[in-house]
């Protein structure tokens, strides 16, 4: 954070099936991979595209999250299907460290082009649903702090770590 590539609208993507796309893939998979995140987007490696990717498979970071397959999503559209939102802990690995709690769209479609130039379409809900938000403020220059609504859930992990079970339980219960 603090980056200014992290603060501009990322542009589309014209070609898909491309050198530079492909390197590009391999970069933020080895990335998040590495940091051990759920999601990616190119402008948290330093390239202001419109590429997102995301996978959750029993992530330590988030063992109340369902299983989401690995996907990509090239020049993605986001429209939310209802007006209710929910609220939840988010963290990202440009802003390491911190923890909020962020109201995101509960039901959403997206659109996108995969890495093949295929059409991908998508209703969903919950935590995929709030991954893919997240990831795709990324391209509009939207970091999570922007989000926080409630300054108290808003702080380093290490000091909400039972904040943040308190919280998860009762969204359990
Ligand atoms: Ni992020």
């Amino acid at each position: 954070m603090g980056h200014p590539i992290l603060r501009q609208v990322a542009k589309e993507v014209e070609q898909v099936d491309s050198l530079q796309i492909k390197q590009l893939l391999t970069d933020m998979f080895d990335t998040m991979q590495a940091l051990n995140g759920v999601g990616i987007a190119a402008p948290q490696i330093g390239v202001p595209l419109q590429v997102v990717m995301f996978e959750v498979a029993d992530n330590p970071r988030y063992p109340h999250a369902k299983a989401i397959p690995f996907t990509v999503l090239i020049n993605p559209r986001i429209t939310p299907l209802s007006e209710e939102r929910t609220e939840d802990f988010e963290g990202c690995l440009s802003v390491p460290g911190l923890r909020a709690l962020i109201p995101r769209y509960r039901h959403i479609r997206y659109q996108a082009l995969d890495p093949s130039g295929a059409i991908i379409e998508r209703e969903v809900s919950d935590f995929h649903a709030r991954v893919v938000q997240h990831e795709c403020d990324h391209l509009k220059g939207i970091l999570f702090p922007d989000r926080v609504e409630k300054p108290e859930f808003f702080g380093f992990e290490s000091e909400m770590c039972e904040t943040i079970i308190e919280f998860r339980s009762k969204m359990k219960g």
